[in-house]
């Protein structure tokens, strides 16, 4: 069995905290070291375009963000790291992609939507302040991920909808194309703990209430020490529920280290001796990190040249790979003749399931037979993926599963029938 591909974007837009760190970069070394998965990193500079209009501001955030990365043990020899804005590819893609997109799936987007929505209750223009690159921001992601067939995409419960589409745009492009592209699937950590702020709220730059992953000691201490608390006095028991101290301390602390803050908590530990126990306990993690961290920062060339090393390992993938889509859409040289023939014209020898989107916000398919006549028509269905599995169960049981998928098909009439065995029986045999 070939090893899996995971790939993981980070918009190069601020100053990694003790989110970042919790939620995806801890997990996402740990994940590298597997033997069973190829991994790809990155830094979605491009991305970082749509929200920030600082140039320093990128070029320190993808210092930093590198910096981290390896610094929390990332080993580029092991995985492909790389900037996105290194591999032209990728743009290439993004057009192709544009091209077999529905706009009314970027409408859809919920990040569009809700500046649309913003807008819109303010009784503006309901696109004032939105850029293109917000709306298209989805299929550049697609093509971040598309152009390595990732087949997991590690993310958060806020992206999921950014990997549907796409897993949408591999569907269409392959359909029309012939199959080029892996449909992803989102990969969602659900052990991984949202860690809390400062003020209790999920810790992120939009709240300010960060801590930024390699403040040095001073600064760590003195933030710790700003961590909401209840007004309880020393001696009084404390509560562990909804206490963002303890959830912190329980992200970094082996379990048997957790109980005994638990215990502590009911001891009636003071809360400056608690958040002293949870900066040493976090400075004990992070310090030998650190130092890698402001070597590394002080060292730039070095991290340009591990990232350019990356694109070297990226591109030797993505430039063959684009060369293939380029002539499976017609960008070819005008001297080659055996491409010349149509690959629309060569597919439909065979019936064919094609797969798609409704105005309604529905997922249909239908089946067509070598000539492009219907020969079946599905009902919609709430996602692409439960359309798919409609399909790979014909694909799979043939004429044997139109029973038990009839609720969710048109109903075929009796002429229709036997053709439409037929097919399904080609099917079947051609796979
Ligand atoms: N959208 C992601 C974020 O906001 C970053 C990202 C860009 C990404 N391209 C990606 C993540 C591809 C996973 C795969 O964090």
């Amino acid at each position: 069995m070939t090893s899996q591909r995971f790939l993981t974007g980070i918009t190069t837009s601020g100053t990694p905290h003790l989110g970042n760190y919790v939620g995806s970069i801890r997990p996402s070394v740990r994940a590298s070291q597997r033997a069973d998965v190829q991994s790809f990193y990155f830094l979605a500079d491009y991305h970082a375009l749509i929200k920030v209009e600082d140039p320093a501001r990128i070029q320190r955030s993808t210092l930093e963000i590198a910096a981290s990365w390896l610094a929390c043990g990332l080993n580029p020899e092991r995985v492909t790291f790389y900037r996105q804005s290194d591999i032209p590819e990728i743009p290439e893609l993004t057009w192709f992609l544009t091209c077999v997109l529905g706009k009314g799936v970027l409408n859809r987007a919920h990040a569009y939507k809700a500046s649309v929505d913003k807008n819109t209750a303010a009784g503006i223009d309901p696109d004032a302040d939105v850029s293109a690159g917000l709306f298209m921001y989805p299929v550049l992601m697609g093509a971040d991920i598309l152009m390595f067939n990732a087949h997991k995409v590690p993310v958060g419960r806020d992206q999921i909808q950014h990997i549907e589409m796409a897993r949408d745009m591999a569907n269409s492009f392959n359909h029309r194309y012939g199959e080029h592209f892996v449909p992803p699937e989102a990969e969602i950590e659900e052990s991984v703990a949202t860690l809390p702020g400062l003020d209790g709220r999920k810790m992120s730059k939009s709240y300010d209430n960060t801590i930024p992953l390699f403040a040095p000691r001073a600064q760590l201490q003195k933030l710790i020490g700003g961590i909401v608390t209840d007004s309880r006095a020393p001696g009084e028991p404390k509560a562990v529920e909804g206490s963002a101290l303890f959830q912190i301390y329980q992200a970094f602390a082996t379990p048997a280290e957790t109980d005994s803050l638990r215990q502590a908590y009911a001891d009636g530990i003071g809360w400056g001796d608690a958040k002293q126990r949870l900066f040493e306990r976090i400075d004990q993690e992070i310090a030998p990190m650190r130092e890698t961290y402001l070597a590394l920062l002080a060292d730039p060339a070095k991290i340009e040249h591990t990232l350019l090393a990356g694109a070297v390992k990226a591109r030797a993938l993505a430039t063959p790979f684009m060369g293939a889509l380029r002539q499976a859409v017609g960008l070819r040289d005008l001297r080659s003749t055996d491409q010349a023939v149509s690959t629309k014209a060569a597919k439909v020898e065979r019936p064919l399931f094609k797969q798609y989107r409704e105005s309604d916000g529905q997922f249909y398919f239908k089946l067509l037979d070598a000539q492009g006549q219907l020969l079946l028509q599905s009902l919609g269905f709430a996602t692409p993926r439960e359309a798919g599995q409609a399909i790979a169960q014909l694909k799979a049981e043939g004429a044997a599963a139109l029973a038990a998928l009839g609720a969710q098909l048109q109903p075929v009439n009796t002429e229709a029938q036997a053709p439409l065995e037929a097919a399904l029986k080609a099917l079947r045999e051609g796979d």
